[in-house]
């Protein structure tokens, strides 16, 4: 997969050369390239921003810069983390592993001046996410983050692929808890069930505890689950 990402802060993708990121990359699975928006600016300031017009607090960043980038790196599919874009989930994050281009622009100050948008999804794909009701300086961190999610579902980058069939969200519910040795530790002991060795009863635990978590902590997720993927088992729980 091909990746480029445009900002006015490259410094921020450090943590992009790490762990299994930065494996991806070394060994070609992923081919990620950070480009820094003021290459094409043409005043001696290198500016990238203005005023709103309309009024109002803060700067927009100008359309001429953004034009040319994308010119240059483009076409692929475009993603602008932006507070006011669709929420970010795993669905999204598999579509944008199939994709053999992908290309982040992210927005600083006030965001990009719509007209970016709007001209680059008349030649590509153009898809405004939010990691959350929330927000940041920029699209930065929401970039290492989309990044993160993506490049573990691409093919030979987890050594484990059950991990990805199994884990949270993959399934519409969360996971149930997880331990590991010692069997006691400050007085707390690891659920006897999952030490049982009995395949059938972990998996039904582990079944019972994620419904009972999801419905817990994420009422939305357990409202959106489907009825018909319940088993008479789990209308117990
Ligand atoms: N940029 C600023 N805030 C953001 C958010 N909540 N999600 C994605 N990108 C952002």
């Amino acid at each position: 997969m091909r990746v480029d990402v445009i900002t006015i802060f490259p410094d921020y993708f450090g943590p992009l050369s790490l762990s299994l990121i930065g494996k991806a990359r070394g060994t070609g699975l992923l081919d990620l390239e950070v480009h820094d928006l003021r290459t094409w600016t043409s005043d001696v300031h290198r500016t990238v921003d203005d005023t709103p017009y309309g009024g109002g607090p803060g700067m927009v960043m100008r359309p001429e810069p953004w034009g040319q980038a994308l010119a240059a790196v483009g076409p692929g599919t475009l993603v602008v983390p932006s507070p006011v874009g669709k929420p970010f989930t795993q669905a999204d994050a598999a579509a944008l592993a199939s994709l053999d281009h992908l290309i982040f622009a992210c927005g600083r100050y006030e965001g990009i001046d719509q007209r970016v948008i709007d001209d680059a999804a008349t030649r590509m794909p153009v898809l405004e996410v939010s990691l959350g009701d929330y927000v940041l300086f920029g699209g930065e961190v929401a970039v290492i983050v989309i990044m993160e999610a993506v490049t573990r579902l691409l093919p030979g980058v987890l050594g484990n692929a059950d991990s990805l069939t199994e884990e949270s969200h993959a399934a519409g519910l969360l996971e149930a808890p997880v331990y590991t040795k010692p069997a006691s530790w400050r007085e707390l002991d690891v659920p006897d069930v999952l030490r049982s060795g009995d395949h059938g009863r972990i998996a039904r635990w582990r079944r019972d505890q994620a419904l009972l978590r999801t419905a817990s902590r994420r009422p939305d997720m357990m409202a959106g689950y489907p009825p018909s993927s319940l088993d008479k088992a789990d209308r117990k729980t």
